[in-house]
């Protein structure tokens, strides 16, 4: 009996109150199982505004339940919690409460970089200690926060004589949605990393997808669920059931546990943001506000940066990474670039195929790769200094092809080596499913990896920008030095993708899926639209303002300017990407909807200057944006970078406007987009 009484009791609580609007919900239980359940009593704690609530109880035979409200309507109904162990029993149900703390926190703390400059921290936290009923009498926390941007819980397994080592078979977390919500999602089973289109559809009809999941609610409610400070546990996909009931599957290792540790133990934050525009989704830092404080106390060395490099010749097949006629990564290809990024003040410049390994099958051969050892024609210690000597960064590139094992053993070496050379940053790669000892590529063997990997870069003063990464949960704040990831697909594709390039509305609708999660390393920029491996086939299927836009879109603390220099030469549209910031005081988003459009306005954090980036699908609009929050009475003027009348990005790709016209806060302008186009704008103090 335990099962129905276990269901009367979660309907009871309301789980099932809103059958009605979902077809695909369970059949109600029998109504005389629910009236004979005792109402099960939640503690609750709400936000500092009180419109979001997050309760937990202990309802039926000790099972472990936490419910979400918001405005005093469910948003998730009663789901059950817990975790199942390999040699222990459960923690799932026949719980007892032990112990019941409560605690608020009001701070606001200063990123060393980002998207704003200072971040409230607020939030209301009820902590629950359970215990099994019976022996042994194992112990976990629970500790849930409230705040006015969403709800949080998280898991702790405490110091205990009965569980010591432990291994997490399966995580028991579900998400019971009220409503038949329509998700924006990409598959959490398919190898191919993050790099997939995202689609869209009701919750009921989900297979198993990735975070952060994106939803909107028949009502309004914008949603996302994540997780956040994920350092040491496999990451969360979520499992659809054919109902508004979502379960969390945890990566497995390849032995098929979820999670190998020892108590004292964390588990990373189960979050729930909520918003009621979905701009707003895009300025809440709960995630980051999740995440331990930094760990690195002096962070000047940390700079945010644009930087060109050797990389898109080889997407589009006229230079290769390894050695040979065409090899891109050449002393003199070096210096070209460093003059260009010099001359047009770019902080930095990338390298990649610089190191021994390329040749062959690169993604079959990771042990050939070394991080030390450069090609007879790179001669590392000169670009080096020639960087040096013109105050740019190097980027140094380690492509791993998932042969982590083969990275860990250089690392120390490879990070002396390009610290003592005044390398300042280091992107990493991650082609491949699996490590050599076949552990996938977001279990717990790789996040332990990666927080290996921003632990050492940050001993050497290095910054990262991760491809092929593990979705950010927000451990930029711990460590600033984790600058970008790519963890979707980005411009590469619109090289060789093979089934045309990324489509209009893919850039209108990462801002409101994958880049809630943070930066994205996208390599913006390309000017030459239809310059491809495969011409004719794939291409870049944006404007060249949408190019634009996309650098006030897509925020990176490492900013591409992705394209050749010869073909930034004499593009006027080009003085944008010179100018845009990549540091920002503060960012809003006033016009918004998934998948359609968005206008992102960011302040420069150095400057008093402001930027706007407004984008659309394959369908041209005309957006309003009131200038009001400019200081008012200040004149100031707009440098605009605008699609043309006849711009499209079939056809007329290149036609860019570039104007100028004073403004000041009472303006509004009408942002004219094109098909698959978009509009870039500098506003700066007049005079
Ligand atoms: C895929 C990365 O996303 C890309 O930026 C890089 O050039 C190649 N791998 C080679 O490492």
């Amino acid at each position: 009996m335990r099962v129905p009484t276990l269901l009367a009791t979660l309907a009871w609580a309301g789980a099932l109150a809103v059958v009605s609007s979902c077809e695909a919900r369970p059949t109600p239980l029998a109504d005389a199982a629910a009236a004979a359940a005792r109402p099960p009593s939640f503690l609750t704690v709400s936000s500092p505004d009180g419109r979001n609530q997050i309760s937990f109880a202990l309802v039926d035979s000790g099972v472990p339940v936490y419910r979400v409200r918001r405005d005093g309507r469910d948003v998730i109904e009663a789901s059950r919690m817990g975790f199942t162990f390999l040699h222990h029993p459960s923690l799932t149900a026949h719980l007892r409460l032990v112990d019941t703390t409560r605690a608020t926190h009001d701070e606001t703390w200063t990123q060393p970089w980002g998207e704003v400059t200072h971040i409230r921290d607020h939030h209301d936290e009820l902590a629950v200690t359970v215990e099994r009923a019976s022996a042994p009498h194992l112990r976990m926390r629970i500790v849930f926060r409230a705040f006015d941007d969403g709800v949080a819980f998280r898991y702790e397994l405490p110091a205990q004589p009965d569980l010591g080592p432990f291994e997490i078979m399966d995580e028991a977390t579900e998400f019971t949605l009220a409503e038949n919500d329509k998700a924006w999602w990409i598959p959490g089973d398919d190898p191919n990393r993050y790099e997939l289109l995202y689609r869209s559809s009701p919750v009921s009809t989900l297979p198993v997808v990735k975070t952060p999941l994106t939803l909107e609610s028949p009502t309004g409610l914008k949603l996302v669920l994540h997780e956040a400070a994920l350092t040491d546990w496999a990451s969360m996909t979520l499992e659809g059931t054919g109902t508004t009931r979502l379960k969390a599957r945890l990566v497995p290792w390849a032995d098929g546990v979820a999670v190998k540790d020892t108590t004292p133990a964390v588990s990373p934050w189960r979050t729930v943001q909520m918003a009621d525009r979905v701009g707003d989704l895009l300025t809440s830092y709960l995630v980051l506000n999740l995440n331990e404080p930094s760990k690195i106390k002096d962070t000047s060395w940390i700079h945010p940066m644009k930087y060109d490099g050797i990389w898109w010749a080889m997407h589009i097949d006229t230079m290769t990474w390894s050695s040979g006629p065409r090899h891109g990564a050449t002393t003199a290809h070096a210096k070209e670039y460093i003059d260009f990024a010099a001359a047009h003040h770019l902080g930095g410049f990338l390298v990649e195929g610089w190191n021994l390994g390329w040749d062959g099958d690169w993604q079959a051969n990771a042990e050939k790769f070394s991080f030390t050892q450069p090609y007879p024609d790179y001669d590392l210690l000169a670009v080096a200094a020639y960087a040096k000597q013109k105050g740019l960064a190097l980027i140094a590139h380690n492509e791993t092809s998932m042969g982590v094992e083969n990275y860990e053993r250089q690392l120390e070496a490879a990070y002396t080596l390009y610290d003592s050379l005044g390398i300042k940053a280091v992107k990493t790669g991650y082609v491949g499913d699996k490590t050599r000892s076949g552990e996938p590529h977001h279990g717990q063997y790789m996040v332990r990896h990666w927080r290996k990997v921003v632990e050492a870069a940050a001993r050497h003063h290095l910054m990262l920008d991760v491809h092929e990464p593990i979705k950010d949960t927000g451990i930029r704040r711990t460590w600033p030095n984790m600058m970008s990831r790519e963890g979707a697909r980005g411009q590469e594709y619109n090289a060789w993708s093979g089934d045309g390039g990324n489509p209009p509305e893919h850039t209108a609708i990462l801002p409101f899926t994958r880049l809630l999660e943070a930066p994205m390393d996208f390599t913006p920029g390309i000017f030459a639209l239809e310059d491809t491996r495969n011409p004719g086939l794939d291409r870049v299927r944006t404007t060249l303002a949408k190019q634009l836009a996309e650098y006030v879109v897509i925020y990176s603390p490492l900013q591409m300017a992705a394209d050749l220099p010869e073909h930034y030469r004499n593009q006027p549209g080009f003085k944008f990407i010179e100018e845009v910031p990549v540091d920002w005081d503060t960012t809003f988003v006033p016009n918004g909807a998934i998948g359609d459009y968005i206008t992102v306005v960011r302040k420069d954090r150095h400057s008093d200057d402001w930027y706007v980036g407004s984008l659309t699908d394959g369908n041209p609009r005309t957006l309003p944006l009131s200038l009001s929050f400019l200081d008012p009475g200040r004149r100031y003027v707009a440098e605009i970078y605008a699609d043309g009348p006849k711009a499209n990005w079939m056809d007329r790709p290149y036609d860019l406007v570039i104007s100028s016209r004073p403004v000041d806060s009472t303006t509004t302008l009408e942002l004219k987009l094109a098909p698959g186009g978009g509009q870039a704008i500098r506003i700066r103090p007049a005079g």
